[in-house]
């Protein structure tokens, strides 16, 4: 959906741009991809899976600019993507309209600078105008930085997927589930 631009202070003097993921940033969002999937053991992909190719790319980007209840939400700092981060519907059905999901992932160079607060901060915002009333999402064990995030802003360890993530290496480690309420 559409949303306005909102300019951050970082932690070391610098300013973040926060603002709609369109399709001209397609290709920075393909690159993007392939390196954070290489900067952590902690998203889905391995970075030989990012296979979109630029036209699919650009089309989802598009989608999701124009759908009222999703959101995908770009940092930018000097003009480079530093990071990206999503909320989405749980699908179609009533009963689970009040509920979305998050995603966030930041290039390794922009951690630790509260680009990863103020998104969540914003984003909550704009699921509060979308009318969900929760958010919900997934941290792989291990993944302490990405917790204490959540944890800082309001979201709560409501269970487990046991053995979520299978690596190449044979080795497993589970999904933490969060929730966060935005009723109050
Ligand atoms: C996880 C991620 C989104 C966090 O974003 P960020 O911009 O680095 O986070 P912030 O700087 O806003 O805040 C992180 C907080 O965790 C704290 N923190 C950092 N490392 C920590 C650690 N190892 N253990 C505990 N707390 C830690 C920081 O002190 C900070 O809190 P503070 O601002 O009160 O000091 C980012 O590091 C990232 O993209 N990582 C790789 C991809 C990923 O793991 N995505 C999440 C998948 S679920």
């Amino acid at each position: 959906m559409r949303f306005e631009e909102r300019q951050i202070l970082l932690k070391n003097g610098a300013l973040c741009t926060l603002r709609p993921t369109t399709s001209e940033y397609a290709q920075e969002m393909i690159d993007y991809m392939r390196q954070t999937a290489a900067e952590t053991p902690f998203l889905l992909r391995n970075p030989d899976e990012v296979r979109f190719t630029l036209e699919k790319e650009r089309e989802l980007l598009d989608y999701i600019y124009g759908d009222e209840h999703s959101v995908m939400m770009l940092a930018l700092v000097d003009g480079k993507v530093a990071g990206n981060s999503s909320i989405n519907g749980m699908g179609e059905k009533r009963r689970v309209w009040h509920r979305c999901s998050l995603a966030i992932a930041l290039t390794k160079e922009y951690w630790g600078l509260g680009i990863g607060t103020a998104m969540i901060g914003y984003l909550a915002e704009l699921a509060k105008q979308i009318g969900y009333e929760q958010m919900e999402l997934e941290v792989v064990d291990g993944n302490d930085r990405a917790k204490a995030l959540y944890e800082k802003c309001g979201f709560v360890e409501t269970g487990r997927h046991i053995n979520a993530m299978k690596y190449d290496d044979g080795t497993y480690r589970d999904e933490i589930l969060m929730y966060k309420s935005l009723r109050e």
